[in-house]
């Protein structure tokens, strides 16, 4: 089933827009710098890392998408130019610098962490197995020691599939402004991976 995961940068234009669709559709409600679902997709589509977004594909359609980052590197950079060029000079700038101050801050202290910064399966598609294909793609990901990932506590159905899939919860930030987007507060989860044989 792994054979069925390709590289965001090796899909169709077509396969792009079904991406960044799916991504909208799991983390559209905290991207509120904007309304224009059209722009959004226009600039998702140039900003998503070619190589650290996997897709998992059946039938040609993206029906899961996984955003991969480490402590040097995160999946989605709101790079300024792109982001002006959607959003005009003075817009473009401001989303680039917010963004970026959580889009581009290392979510991980060491090198031998891997994060999971996006995970995403089709609605219609859900509790098919294909969340956990994509966990354990990223389990063989590299050479990694852990697998951290932050999930809202709210989100109760993700953190069972996180527990189901041999994630723990390590922290709690019970105080944080993101509360405020009602989704509750971020959850800190890791998988153990100097155990597994890859
Ligand atoms: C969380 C999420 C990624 C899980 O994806 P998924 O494709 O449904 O994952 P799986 O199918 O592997 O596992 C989900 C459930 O299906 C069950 N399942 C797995 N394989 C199965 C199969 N072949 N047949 C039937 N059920 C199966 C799992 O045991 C699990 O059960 P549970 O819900 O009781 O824990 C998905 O719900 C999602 O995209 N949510 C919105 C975005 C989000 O919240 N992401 C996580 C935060 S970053």
């Amino acid at each position: 089933m792994e054979d069925n995961i390709i590289e965001f940068g090796e899909l169709t234009s077509s396969q792009k827009e079904e991406a960044v669709e799916l991504f909208l559709e799991g983390f559209g409600k905290f991207m509120t710098f904007s309304k224009n679902v059209e722009l959004k997709k226009k600039l998702f589509i140039e900003i998503f890392d070619p190589k650290l977004f996997l897709c998992y594909l059946e039938d040609n359609k993206v029906l899961g998408l996984m955003g991969l980052g480490t402590n040097k590197i995160r999946p989605i950079n709101f790079k300024k130019e792109i982001c002006q060029k959607y959003f005009g000079k003075f817009k473009g700038a401001i989303i680039s610098k917010q963004m970026n101050g959580v889009f581009q801050k290392p979510a991980v202290k060491s090198d031998k962490e891997l994060y999971l910064d996006t995970l995403v399966t089709h609605p219609s598609n859900r509790s098919k197995g294909i969340g956990t294909i994509l966990i354990n793609k990223a389990v063989s990901f590299g050479n990694y020691e852990s697998i951290v990932t932050e999930v809202f506590s709210k989100n109760e159905k993700a953190i069972k599939f996180y527990e189901k899939n041999g994630f723990v919860i390590s922290k709690r930030h019970r105080f944080t402004i993101m509360r405020f987007f009602g989704a509750g507060y971020p959850i800190v989860i890791t998988k153990d991976l100097r155990t597994i044989c890859k």
